[in-house]
């Protein structure tokens, strides 16, 4: 009775400034009869599947490119905040004149789904709006497509799990590194058995984004306020591994967490001091400009460790500040091998490593080549050419392949909505153990138990 009385003082309290939804849900974990569990959920096939875009900034227009150079499928709506790049982006499709643009009010897109009745809803808006429009898209009736991460509270992500299975709609975090040609073939050599048993991962997302601090007014793409305008400002206002899902979503598959071989358990987690973003702001902004009179709390270099249930360990560091190449990591460890990324190296043991004490060589460089031959996924060496300028090295349109691949069959979507849960707990979570001191946090089984009986990703040819 308690419990109840605080989740609906709590959930009026969450309530948005526009009225439209609930932005921190205080829904948790207590589950309703009429809820259906997701994993493997397969919804009816979609022959022309209708879509609509929220946010089409940066990612958003490449999406939307993207998903209407694939047969069976129709834009029905596009919305963001400005006028000029919801002309841009129609402007750049087929059938431009039968999409509808709204743009001006921040609750505009609520109207597109109500006037356009998509099957899809594409998200690609900042972080602090996805779990909102989520939520609100699956109960008006659409499938939920939404960039990384899929929400940044605990909260936020059972709201998203919860209204899923209630909706019985499915909502896909749009992790596109597990598309890659490198994560592809590690999961294919992974499934093949070739490094034997996995017992440790390392993951990462190390990439110097300070140049996103220019952003903040007229200075992005198009001349509107870019990606850094809102980025810029989580460094200040959370703490913890910010963006974890790019390098932890394809260890994740690799290991087939959440997908009966194992889960996420608990997280461990400690930052380094916060210096770069000071550094950026005083060298390059006036001393009166917001980036001047921020507290960047958060501490440019994030290492954290999971422990999944039967053990196995995984490393995930996370940097958008230090002067540094970008690197995934991408590595992977087992019983009779090992694969790396950035570069791409793979190691196999043999009888000659067991019997020595050396330095073995990594497969590498030109050596890859045969590699590549024997173990490129199937939908790499099918897709490569189609998606090859899709962007991101042609991940995007691998991604898009399959999503609408999927949704046309009616088979389930290859992330599911648990998946990208827990691959978006790791911010929430790392940020409380820094707080306790670096203390383990256990991960929420947002399955309720149902990993222990759902499939686990297999070789989709
Ligand atoms: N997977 C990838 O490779 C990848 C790459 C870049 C960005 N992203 C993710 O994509 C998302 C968007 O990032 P971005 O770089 O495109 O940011 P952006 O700032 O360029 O674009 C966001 C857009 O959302 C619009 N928007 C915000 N609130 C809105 C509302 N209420 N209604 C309608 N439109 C609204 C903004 O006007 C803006 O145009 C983020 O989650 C980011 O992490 C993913």
């Amino acid at each position: 009775m308690k419990r109840r009385k605080f989740i609906n003082q709590a959930s009026i309290a969450g309530l948005s400034f526009s009225g439209f939804h609930l932005l921190n849900s205080c829904e948790t974990d207590i589950k309703n009869n009429n809820q259906t569990y997701m994993g493997g959920f397969k919804a009816n096939p979609i022959r022309e599947i209708k879509a609509a875009f929220v946010g089409v900034g940066d990612r958003g227009r490449i999406h939307a490119r993207n998903f209407n150079s694939f047969q069976g499928t129709k834009i029905v709506g596009v919305s963001d905040l400005y006028e000029a790049r919801v002309k841009e982006t129609i402007s750049s499709l087929k059938a431009e004149k039968s999409i509808k643009g709204y743009w001006g009010k921040d609750n505009l897109w609520i109207k597109m789904i109500e006037e356009t009745h998509p099957d899809v809803v594409f998200i690609s808006t900042n972080w602090d709006n996805h779990a909102s429009m989520a939520i609100k898209s699956m109960e008006l009736g659409s499938h939920a497509l939404v960039e990384v991460p899929l929400a940044n509270t605990i909260e936020d992500l059972w709201g998203i799990v919860n209204a899923s299975e209630k909706t019985r709609k499915h909502c896909m975090m749009l992790e596109n590194v597990n598309y890659g040609r490198e994560e592809l073939m590690f999961l294919n050599i992974c499934r093949k058995g070739l490094i034997g048993e996995l017992i440790h991962g390392e993951a990462s997302y190390i990439h110097d984004l300070r140049g996103q601090m220019f952003q903040k007014d007229e200075t992005s793409f198009d001349g509107y306020p870019g990606t850094g305008s809102w980025r810029t400002r989580q460094y200040a206002k959370n703490i913890g591994n910010l963006y974890p899902t790019h390098g932890l979503g394809p260890v994740a598959q690799y290991m087939s967490l959440a997908r009966k071989e194992d889960n996420f358990m608990k997280i461990v987690s400690l930052s380094s001091p916060s210096k770069g973003r000071y550094l950026m702001a005083k060298k390059y902004f006036d001393k009166n400009h917001e980036w001047n009179n921020l507290e960047f709390k958060n501490g440019d270099i994030n290492t954290s460790i999971i422990q999944t249930t039967y053990g196995k360990t995984i490393m995930i560091q996370w940097d958008e500040t230090s002067p540094r190449p970008y690197t995934r990591h991408n590595l992977i460890q087992g019983t009779k091998g090992a694969l790396a990324g950035f570069p791409t190296r793979v190691f196999f043991d043999s009888k000659e490593n067991q019997n020595s004490i050396g330095y073995f060589p990594w497969i590498e460089g030109k050596d890859l080549l045969e590699i590549y031959e024997k173990y490129d996924h199937p939908l790499y060496q099918k897709l490569n050419k189609k998606t090859a300028d899709s962007g991101h090295g042609g991940m995007d349109g691998i991604m898009m392949y399959r999503v609408i691949e999927c949704l046309q069959k009616g088979e389930p979507l290859d992330q599911n909505v648990y998946e990208g849960a827990f691959w978006s707990a790791v911010t929430p979570l790392s940020a409380k153990s820094i707080d306790t001191g670096g203390n383990p946090q256990k991960f929420p089984d947002f399955t309720r138990g149902k990993w222990k009986n759902t499939e686990p990703l297999g070789i989709i040819v």
